[in-house]
């Protein structure tokens, strides 16, 4: 199946690209990365040489739900600490080595003149595209970079136009969730000339606390700060900025935020994302990953009798409206499979307590459906571990 796909005028071989994230964050990593099968990556965020970063380790916490070990992810890592001298020459072995492949390089700057000159010497080694990162959420901030530039519409025009006049490049560049209307800022960004828009950096969180130790996690000798959380729980806030962001604003999104499946890929270039990033999922399952995305991409594909990736993009937008909109007529009503029904009382209990009481419980422990008191919330069916066993059914 033939995956590719043009990202802002850039033709990618297939639509799966590596984030800006640990997984990107060397010359090395990154052959590794395209020798699996990946075809593109965005290199993790650097700076000239002025910008000193000093990292605290550990940086990473996993949130464990439900004897589920890293649902999602919480980091407090700051931008590469290697020099952008060595970016550059990483940039060239890799566009000598793998010219088919698409090198991002991600860039972050406190000045106009630095936003310039790291703009300059990334697309000079050779990058295909630079992607503007105005969203790291955590210790960036702290010194007039990452998400403060996001968080605000004037300077993310002003800033994003600084960086398109130095290059010739296609610019992306990366926003923050942490913001009350995404749109404005995608706007901003349309206004500035650049390219596109990538969508979403990290969730700003505090994943937990030790109540043994009462210390906050990651714990660095016993202090810690908010994060960036990542991973499947922002899946759905990423989709909701990309579709928002699809049906508002007309610009080349790549979408990032909780990708871990082909499954969860189709989804955001349904919501209008024509590139998608992966992070947590490759620093959870490795590099191998690409080949289930690759294969499963082509199959949905192939079963949709469609020939390329072109044509989901953006195709359930219409499907979204305003809460006004929705039809007050439409009426369903939960049905139970009894062959498949566990009868482990989990939709019973749900009802009762957090919707209409409308399941009962005979003495064989089989749940029934009370249709008159039923009003098809939808819960018992979110709640039933047997998927399939409750549906809804159109009244
Ligand atoms: C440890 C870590 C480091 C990251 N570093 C960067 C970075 O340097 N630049 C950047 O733009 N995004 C960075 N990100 C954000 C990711 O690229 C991505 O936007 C975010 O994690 C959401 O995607 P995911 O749920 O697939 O991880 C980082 C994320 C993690 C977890």
């Amino acid at each position: 199946m033939d995956l590719r796909l043009s990202f802002c005028g850039v033709e990618f071989p297939d639509p799966f690209t590596l984030a800006a994230s640990p997984s990107t964050g060397t010359g090395e990593m990154v052959e590794r990365a395209f020798d699996a099968g990946w075809s593109s990556a965005v290199l993790k965020t650097m700076a000239v040489e002025r910008e000193e970063v000093n990292l605290v380790y550990p940086m990473i916490v996993g949130l464990d739900h439900e004897g589920e070990r890293l649902l999602g992810m919480e980091n407090i890592d700051l931008i590469s600490d290697r020099p952008l001298k060595e970016w550059e020459q990483d940039i060239e072995r890799l566009k000598k080595r793998y010219p088919k492949n698409v090198v991002i390089a991600s860039i972050m700057a406190s000045s106009k003149e630095d936003w310039q000159e790291a703009a300059r010497r990334v697309e000079g080694a050779g990058a295909d595209m630079i992607e503007c990162s105005f969203s790291c959420p955590h210790g960036m901030p702290e010194r007039g970079m990452g998400s403060v530039i996001g968080q605000n519409a004037e300077l993310t025009e002003r800033t994003a136009s600084w960086v398109k006049q130095a290059v010739k490049i296609p610019v992306v560049i990366k926003l923050t969730p942490n913001v009350t209307d995404i749109v404005d800022i995608a706007r901003a960004v349309k206004r500035s000339g650049a390219d596109g828009v990538c969508a979403i950096n990290t969730v700003k969180a505090l994943v937990g606390i030790d109540i043994e130790t009462m210390k906050v996690i990651p714990s660095v000798a016993g202090l810690s700060t908010y994060g960036g959380y990542s991973g499947p729980p922002i899946k759905p806030i990423a989709l909701k900025c990309v579709a928002e962001i699809a049906k508002n604003v007309e610009i080349d999104i790549s979408g990032v935020g909780g990708v871990t499946t082909w499954q969860d890929a189709v989804e955001f270039m349904l919501a209008g994302a024509r590139n998608v990033q992966l992070c947590t999922a490759v620093m959870k399952w490795g590099y191998s990953i690409i080949e289930d995305l690759i294969d499963g991409l082509s199959y949905y594909l192939e079963s949709k009798g469609m020939t390329s990736p072109e044509g989901l993009v953006g195709k359930s937008l219409p499907n979204i409206t305003r809460h006004e909109e929705l039809s007050r007529d439409y009426r369903v009503v939960a049905h139970i499979d009894e062959e498949i029904c566990l009868r482990d009382g989990r939709c019973y209990v749900a009802c009762r307590d957090g919707g209409h009481q409308a399941i009962k419980v005979s003495e064989d422990r089989l749940p029934h459906i009370d249709e008159d008191r039923c009003v098809g919330c939808g819960l018992c069916v979110s709640v039933c571990p047997v998927r399939g066993c409750l549906t809804l059914r159109e009244r």
